[in-house]
């Protein structure tokens, strides 16, 4: 079956923006498990913008099935092996980015990723390494050691027409290698209500990673709702 991880980063991130206790992405993360998601993936970022390292302790011990994805750092990793999540997906970090922008340089750092990738697996954590569909990238994941990669879906995403064709032909071919070499497929990044049709046509996959398309919808449908109850109670008060 294909799995549903939910991001719930950007409930942090509203949070954040005032520093305020509400909304709490815990909560947000027992709804989407409520609803049928089989993982919450959260990425604790060294700036913490979003998820903090409460968040993430939260989630590991009360979530279970907790999906952290994190910079090849000792400090994340040090986080991780004491956290435990169920698996990390190992992602590029820049401070500067708004989001992560490239997949990992697993072919450029190979031996410094297999390290990481035998000190999470050390404790169970399962392991995926997030790149883009690039030959030498999924060779490289190959001889990590990971058990899963998680194709950088962004590219299609963010294309139309003849270019959007191009990048999920891309990304077909870099399942069907992936597969070729046993590794196990994800896929995320820029996954929406949309482009999911397309996405659906990649061959091998076992889990989809989606955030900002989620919890925007989640903001719009929550709107009316929202209003509603405030209204109401402001007639209750008034008199
Ligand atoms: N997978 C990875 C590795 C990511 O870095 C992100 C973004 O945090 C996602 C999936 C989710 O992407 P989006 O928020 O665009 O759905």
């Amino acid at each position: 079956m294909l799995k549903l991880g939910v991001n719930v980063d950007h409930v942090a991130t509203v949070r954040q923006a005032r520093k305020a206790l509400l909304p709490d992405p815990y909560k947000a993360a027992k709804i989407c498990i409520k609803a049928g998601a089989l993982q919450i993936t959260a990425h604790l970022r060294e700036d913490r913008r979003h998820i903090n390292d409460a968040d993430l302790e939260k989630l590991c011990s009360k979530i279970k099935v907790v999906n952290m994805e994190m910079a090849v750092t000792p400090e994340m990793i040090k986080i991780a092996r004491k956290l435990k999540p169920h698996s990390s997906c190992l992602v590029p970090e820049k401070r500067q980015e708004l989001t992560t922008e490239g997949g990992l340089d697993v072919a450029g750092n190979l031996e410094h990723i297999k390290d990481a990738v035998a000190k999470l697996q050390k404790k169970g954590i399962v392991v995926s390494l997030f790149i883009d569909p690039e030959t030498e990238q999924i060779k490289a994941a190959a001889a990590s050691g990971s058990e899963f990669i998680e194709m950088h879906t962004g590219s299609y995403a963010n294309a139309s027409g003849a270019k959007q064709k191009k990048e999920l032909k891309r990304l077909i071919k870099g399942a069907e290698l992936a597969h070729s070499l046993g590794l196990k497929v994800n896929a995320g990044h820029g996954i929406d209500y949309e482009n999911i049709k397309g996405i659906l046509k990649i061959p091998h996959l076992e889990e989809l990673n989606i955030g900002h398309s989620i919890i925007a919808r989640a903001v719009m449908d929550g709107m009316r709702k929202a209003v509603s109850e405030m209204l109401g109670l402001m007639a209750k008060y008034r008199g």
